[in-house]
């Protein structure tokens, strides 16, 4: 173990930044739009059955191979298989890392602006549709404005990361995540007392199997993966400031729990939101938040108060969020280069800003970086690729491979007995074993050759 590594307050304090961590604009944005997109109900059906074979499981594995070394995910592989080809794995990672945070920040500076949008009066009563989608290109197509806001969240993630792991992250999880639970409840109670809002509650609760295929498979396993933040060593990180004696089982069960929980809420918040407004589908997107919302918020009242809390809800679950992806290289660069932590989040937060600055760009203002690639009906810029090489691909490659490490190359065995270390004595753990050595890396496989045949499937 290396010495003076910070570590968390307390189990609760895990539980809290890992749920940070896990929820973000995955759960409040993507989690609607995708289920939406892929019939409601059975697809809310078939996530929660991911979450639960697969994610949570994938989740037990990570934590436990941090906590276990107490490294980042770079030196789990340089000390459970020395001078081996694993180690890839978590270079892998530091990348995905960099590549997540980039195109992250970008979606979040919307978000930013957006609470001071809204809280300017912008969607007051009396704003037209039109307006409300000129200035929502105005926010994306604009150099400028889509940089700015970028770099200031990069910069809120950097101030954040800088300070450690228990004065940082620890200190603003604790603040941040009560607000956001209370504030979404909120929402969820202004929404559900609309007008309509029982034809948005059927849409959503409703199971319509007729529109699960391949592709909703994928989807929902996509989604659990991104959103409980998987495959590329965040909970490997976050697992190696934890104490030896904490139930890794139980801790892993309450993460999960408050991700789905917190996605299920979203859903609930803005499916009624949504078709109270008659001819409005849900097939919208980006625009679902930025767009259809700022026009319910136009419509009711205390909609530029619903509206701010409902933005700024939004920009702090993302910053949770981009914390714990910007500390992942932050890790390597301090457990492994022994550089101080400050220099670290300052180098690794210029890099994702750099980077970030091209899918910036790519949605109007530079022709170049909007069409990049057509895979089937859509066009994807340089945004949606990074979205598709690091947020789905090299995540699901992550998880697979970190699958195969702990079931095949560490060993199920090692596993247990790390489990085993707590009160419960692992209660799981067999379970748990099983899983991670033939389901996980099955259905994985499955997926990734899936996807390799049938490109369009992304689409
Ligand atoms: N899970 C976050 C969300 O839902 C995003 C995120 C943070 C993430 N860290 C991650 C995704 C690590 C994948 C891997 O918005």
């Amino acid at each position: 173990m290396s010495i003076g590594r910070d570590n968390w307050g307390s189990r609760l304090a895990f539980i809290l930044a890992a749920s940070g961590s896990a929820i973000g604009l995955g759960n409040i944005w993507r989690f609607p739009t995708v289920a939406a997109r892929n019939g409601g109900g059975a697809f809310v059906q078939v996530y929660l059955l991911f979450v639960i074979l697969l994610g949570f499981i994938v989740m037990v594995g990570e934590i436990t191979l941090g906590r276990r070394t107490q490294r980042n995910p770079v030196g789990v592989f340089r000390e459970l298989a020395p001078r081996s080809l694993w180690v890839a794995v978590g270079f892998l990672g530091v990348a995905a890392g960099w590549g997540i945070l980039s195109y992250y920040s970008v979606v979040a500076g919307w978000t930013l602006s957006y609470v001071f949008t809204t809280a300017g009066g912008t969607f007051s009563s009396g704003i037209s549709a039109e307006n409300i989608d000129l200035i929502f290109l105005g926010t994306i197509a604009s150099p400028a404005r889509a940089i700015f806001w970028h770099f200031i969240f990069i910069l809120l993630t950097v101030g954040v990361v800088m300070g450690g792991v228990k004065q940082g992250i620890e200190r603003w999880s604790k603040i941040l995540m009560p607000m956001l639970f209370i504030l979404l409840v909120l929402l969820v109670v202004r929404s559900m007392t609309l007008e309509n809002a029982s034809i948005g509650l059927k849409k959503y609760l409703s199971a319509d199997w007729s529109k699960v295929t391949g592709s909703t498979l994928i989807a929902a396993l996509g989604q659990a993966f991104f959103s409980l933040s998987l495959g590329m060593g965040t909970m490997i990180t976050y697992g190696s400031y934890m104490h030896r004696n904490e139930n890794i089982v139980r801790s892993a069960g309450w993460v999960c729990f408050s991700d789905t929980l917190i996605a299920v809420l979203a859903g609930l918040a803005i499916f009624p939101a949504l078709y109270s407004m008659p001819g409005v589908e849900p097939e919208v997107g980006a625009k679902l938040i930025f767009i259809v919302l700022p026009g319910l918020f136009s419509k009711i009242p205390f909609g530029t108060l619903f509206g701010t809390g409902f933005f700024l809800l939004l920009s702090v679950a993302a910053l949770t969020s981009s914390i714990s992806l910007l500390e992942v290289p932050v890790a390597y660069f301090v457990d492994e280069r022994r550089w101080p932590r400050r220099r670290a989040a300052v180098v690794s937060g210029l890099i994702a800003f750099v980077l970030g600055i091209f899918s910036a760009l790519s949605l109007g203002a530079v022709d170049g970086l909007s069409g990049i690639l057509k895979i089937g009906p859509r066009t994807l810029g340089f945004l949606d690729l990074m979205d598709l090489t690091f947020g789905q691909f090299s995540l699901t490659l992550g998880a697979l491979l970190i699958a195969l490490f702990i079931g095949w190359k560490w060993g199920a065995r090692a596993l247990v007995d790390e489990l085993s270390h707590q009160e419960s004595g692992g209660r799981l753990s067999g379970f748990i074993a099983f899983q991670i050595r033939y389901v996980c890396p099955l259905v994985l496989i499955a997926l990734l050759l899936y996807l390799i045949l049938n490109p369009n499937a992304f689409a």
